[in-house]
């Protein structure tokens, strides 16, 4: 396998075309932003664990009958991945409250939910990727009917599958974002990375923040949550 040009850099990875047509190469970064970029930093060792710990779940996923865009983990910061066109909606699911949901709703952060919430953003930076109902993303043709109705089913799914696998790890998985993508047949397939930037981890027990939230908020001890996550996700 030939590694070739860079086709697209974003804030936490860069893709790479390679000889084969239908796969690329991600390279993950230890660069952290907040805030629509605002923000910005490094988190120490964070591009190798992002990328373990995406490829660990992605391989569970699949295992449970998700289709993702994974193909090989080629080394800590290298993974190949199919060739997909990302659908522009970022997918968000929420078993307990926090974040932005706590403060548009005015709640306070970890109200327990009865059932999961489901709410899409349109993935679009020069907009700060405003929240949308998939009424307005049909409008906007962002994606098909069948294609949404694929996205919500695979995304509750993946719910199920990490909600129950955090727990065994004494983490519980309060949100977290996906997005997904189309392979060149129309195949809808998870696709972008599962990580402590892209999701909402809290110790079962202390309630302690393990994720970027840590960076987000000037907590502290960035490095020793996303390392934590690792050793209970990876067993290492
Ligand atoms: P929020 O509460 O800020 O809307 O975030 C919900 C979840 O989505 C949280 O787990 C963090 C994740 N997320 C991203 O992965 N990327 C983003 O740009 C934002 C805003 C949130």
């Amino acid at each position: 396998m030939e590694v070739k040009e860079m086709l697209y850099e974003g804030k936490a990875k860069q893709v790479f075309a390679t000889d084969r047509d239908d796969v690329l190469m991600v390279h993950y970064k230890d660069d952290a932003t907040a805030f629509n970029g605002l923000k910005k930093g490094t988190i120490e060792g964070k591009g190798v664990i992002n990328n373990r710990v995406t490829n660990y779940l992605m391989q569970k996923l699949e295992g449970e009958g998700v289709p993702t865009h994974f193909v090989e983990e080629l080394n800590g910061r290298d993974t190949l991945v199919k060739r997909v066109r990302i659908v522009p909606l970022e997918v968000i699911i929420r078993n307990i409250s926090a974040g932005s949901f706590a403060k548009r709703f005015g709640v306070e952060e970890g109200i327990v939910f009865d059932a999961p919430t489901i709410e899409y953003s349109y993935k679009n930076d020069e907009l700060g990727d405003p929240m949308i109902n998939t009424a307005q993303a049909l409008a906007l043709k962002l994606a098909t009917p069948a294609e949404i109705e694929t996205i919500r089913t695979l995304a509750f799914k993946v719910n199920d599958v990490l909600k129950a696998f955090f727990k065994e790890v004494g983490v519980d998985l309060v949100d977290f974002k996906l997005e997904f993508g189309r392979l060149s047949d129309g195949t809808i397939v998870l696709a972008d990375e599962i990580s402590p930037d892209t999701c909402r981890f809290w110790d079962s027990k202390t309630h302690e923040k393990l994720d970027k939230d840590r960076f987000r908020r000037d907590l502290g001890n960035v490095e020793d949550a996303y390392h934590e996550m690792m050793k209970r996700i990876l067993g290492e």
